[in-house]
């Protein structure tokens, strides 16, 4: 049996260092990341070389930020996990100043996310016809399409799909024009809008709303993250940094696509990646893809937590005595209970619950070690989320030759609810690029309120 030593409050065995230690990236290692990550950035946007890059840095055709107010009444859709959002905005005029928004949220059903693109885009508009007749609307604003999976464009209201990603998997989709199956399902829904159109205006990404609705508050907002789900960044790109498309003058915001990173042949996290982000991933709805974003956002990090727990269990460092539990049930220790276990004081009496649902009874040490599996899982996760930033924010100083102040919009639900993320993340970005002055600023709604922005910018 393995030996067991207790010091002071923590339990502290080998295989339980071993473990954390692998989820330690020092600085030296994040600079590396950043290195790799800048290189792959750099052939996302070459001409030459994007259709093999992993980061995939995808053009979104919009050229500039929300420049002062804009107004009008839009629609906006939100797709890109298991909620689907529709929003009514109302940017108010010069005489009425008052932005007014009105929301609803549907549960897109486990069973859409694998069903055929028909099935989704239908239930889709009928999720809008509800929220129309639902406010008596019947001529509904012009339509911005927040949709928030990999998809190529040539312009703004059109966006064929590259791949799903976050447990999506609708093949009859991929290689389609989203806007289309859209625009499709709205004709086959015809009578039941009676004879109203809507009009899809634009297509945008979250990251991509999040950055426009942040940027249309604060003018120094050049940069969207995400980190819910999923995780992404978009930024604002000179164009002849665009080598794969021509021209040269002015800016566009670039889609990252940056949860890709890692997947190409190269393997550019192989030495930061570990054993137990293999097995969450073997058993993820599409292993092999999506490196980066599986070691930072919600969509892994509980199930990896969950990996090391078993495998404390079975070299008896943890829940000793235990044989009938729910541990071994692939995906069910959410990420949403890492923030509750994070924040947990004193006995632990949260995290106790949260074991029991696994049919786990725990004594403090037990509880204790939990707590630290999860703070070593957010922490790495958190700092490799911070060198994907700094590296674009490094990439932007570069480039305007200055010190300037850039403000980065984020949202998404581990940015926002966790009780650490958010600071170690804006701690370590602070530390691996020192020369960027920089702030962020908390986006809500943005995602979808952005398409809002996006159409009515495209209007004016
Ligand atoms: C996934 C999607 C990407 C999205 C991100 C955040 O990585 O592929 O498009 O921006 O999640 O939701």
């Amino acid at each position: 049996m393995a030996m067991t030593m207790s010091c002071g409050d923590t339990t502290v065995h080998p295989e339980v260092d071993r473990i954390l230690s692998l989820f330690q990236v020092s600085k030296e290692q994040l600079h590396l990341v950043m290195h790799r990550l800048r290189e792959e950035m750099e052939r996302g946007l070459s001409r030459n070389t994007y259709q093999e890059a992993s980061v995939r840095m995808l053009p979104t055709f919009i050229r500039s930020l929300p420049a002062g107010k804009v107004n009008g009444s839009f629609l906006a859709l939100d797709l890109g996990g298991t909620n689907f959002r529709v929003l009514l905005v109302r940017f108010g005029s010069a005489c009425e100043d008052a932005e007014h928004m009105v929301s609803e949220s549907y549960r897109i059903p486990h069973k859409l996310m694998q069903a055929s693109g028909q099935q989704l885009f239908d239930y889709i508009v009928d999720c809008i016809i509800k929220f129309l007749s639902n406010r008596n609307i019947k001529e509904p604003p012009p339509l911005g399409f927040t949709f928030s999976f990999p998809y190529q464009q040539t312009g703004l209201d059109q966006g064929i799909l590259l791949n799903w990603t976050k447990g999506f998997d609708i093949p009859d989709c991929v290689g389609k024009d989203v806007v289309q199956l859209l625009r499709e399902a709205i004709q086959r829904r015809q009578c039941a809008l009676q004879e109203f159109d809507l009009d899809v205006a634009v297509i945008i990404n979250d990251t991509v709303g999040t950055l426009m609705s942040c940027a249309y508050e604060d003018p120094k907002c050049e940069i969207g993250l995400i980190v819910g789900t999923g995780t992404n960044m978009c930024y604002m790109e000179q164009m002849r940094n665009i080598d794969k498309l021509d021209g040269d003058d002015g800016f566009m915001c670039i889609n990252a696509d940056w949860g890709a990173f890692g997947d190409s042949a190269r393997r550019p996290l192989q030495d930061i990646k570990n054993e137990f982000d293999e097995l969450a991933d073997k058993r993820s709805q599409h292993p092999g893809q999506q490196t980066f974003e599986k070691m930072i956002s919600g969509l892994l990090l509980g199930t990896i937590v969950q990996h090391i727990l078993l495998k404390l269990k079975e070299k008896g460092v943890i829940f000793s005595g235990i044989k009938q539990h729910r541990l071994d049930h692939h995906g069910l220790f959410e990420t949403k209970y890492l923030s509750v276990i994070e924040s947990d004081t004193d006995d632990l009496l949260n995290v106790k619950s949260i074991l029991e649902k696994f049919d786990l009874s725990s004594g403090i040490e037990d509880r204790r070690l939990v707590q630290k599996v999860c703070e070593a899982v957010t922490q790495r996760a958190a700092r490799l989320c911070a060198a994907g930033l700094a590296t674009v924010l490094e990439k932007m100083r570069e480039a305007q030759q200055q010190d300037h102040m850039m403000t980065v919009g984020v949202e998404g639900s581990l940015y926002r609810l966790h009780p650490h993320f958010s600071r170690i993340l804006e701690d370590t970005v602070k530390d691996l690029a020192p020369q960027c002055q920089v702030s962020f600023r908390h986006s809500k709604d943005g995602s979808g309120r952005g398409a809002a922005v996006v159409a009515a910018m495209n209007r004016c």
